[in-house]
């Protein structure tokens, strides 16, 4: 069965290059009318360039549709004006993948704030500009896909990346909530993390992993993830052709007796709490709640 997007209208963040580029070049490629998204920075978040106009030229040039946009996703205003002009152009916007990034790595002994908040801005608050830019719409048509953009950093944690881990977490808790809010809106939200060999990586990667890593093979689980046959609540790993899964599980845990809720007792009790046996994957925070009670029931 071939997955089409035909008559979607697609929002790409940040695509001026790397991962944005292959998902707006393959989503156009299937049909897809393509918003190329991008204020040309540097790696750091800063300086411009016409790195959007780039590619839309790679789409038409290859038969398909496309729009260059300009707009910082950390301006609120200017995000609004791009979803306005893909309204007026081609009356819908189906889906938006939230993709743009920026790093500014140091230790956290040596960070700077002011580089925790550019990074935390661009890739939180960016993302959470563009979805309330777009769920209206969405929400009307009852009808919508979102992809927000994690990493293996903000799940497991890396040395030198304290604000990006924390900027990356926050859009996959971003993304549970909205797959809640969205689902009776016809709105489904998941979020990947990506592994690919682009410029912002490009130190970490041996050269003979180029090839092997290139963005082009992140983009079939990115495109699954905002076709019409989504999954919603979602974390998916992909890299090299490899397609994963990433949950956020939680243990039945052991409910300390009365009398015995002390620190001492979760101390002698720590196996018990830790231990994975019949953990679930919660669907919504209430469920935590739902097991609590089940643990302390004894059930
Ligand atoms: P990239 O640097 O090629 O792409 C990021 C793009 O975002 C750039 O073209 C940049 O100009 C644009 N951008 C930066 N600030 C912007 C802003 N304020 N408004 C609009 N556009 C802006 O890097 P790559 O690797 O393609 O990254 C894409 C996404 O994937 C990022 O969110 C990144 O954090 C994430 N990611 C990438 C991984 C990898 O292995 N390459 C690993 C995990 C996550």
């Amino acid at each position: 069965m071939t997955i089409s997007f035909e008559n979607r209208v697609a929002i790409v963040t940040g695509a001026g290059g790397g991962l944005g580029r292959a998902y707006a070049l393959e989503l156009a490629r299937r049909g897809a009318k393509v918003v190329v998204n991008d204020l040309g920075a540097a790696r750091d978040g800063t300086g411009h360039s016409d790195a959007a106009a780039a590619v839309v030229a790679e789409i038409e040039a290859a038969g398909g549709t496309a729009m260059a946009n300009g707009a910082s996703v950390i301006e609120l205003d200017q995000v609004e004006a791009m979803v306005a002009a893909a309204v007026e152009a081609w009356g819908r916007v189906d889906i938006l993948i939230n993709n743009a990034g920026i790093l500014r790595d140091k230790s956290f002994a040596k960070m700077d704030m002011a580089d925790f908040r550019a990074v935390v801005d661009v890739h939180l608050i960016g993302s959470a500009n563009c979805t309330k830019a777009v769920w209206e719409t969405m929400r009307a048509q009852n009808y919508g896909r979102i992809l927000m953009t994690a990493s293996s950093t903000g799940l497991y944690g890396n040395f030198g990346q304290a604000n990006y881990g924390a900027a990356k977490l926050a859009v996959a808790g971003l993304a549970k909530t909205l797959s809640i809010e969205g689902a009776k809106h016809g709105i489904r939200v998941n979020t990947i993390a990506p592994t690919a060999t682009t410029r912002m990586t490009q130190d970490i990667f041996p050269p003979e992993m180029l090839a092997r890593f290139s963005p082009e093979n992140v983009a079939p689980a990115a495109l699954y993830l905002v076709s019409e046959q989504a999954p919603s609540n979602v974390i998916i790993g992909a890299g090299a052709g490899v397609v994963q899964a990433a949950y956020v599980t939680l243990t039945p845990g052991y409910a300390l007796p009365e009398g015995h809720r002390t620190v001492e007792e979760v101390a002698a009790n720590w196996d018990r709490i830790v231990s994975r046996e019949s953990e679930i994957v919660p669907q919504s925070g209430t469920e935590q709640a739902m097991l609590i009670l089940k643990t302390s029931l004894g059930q």
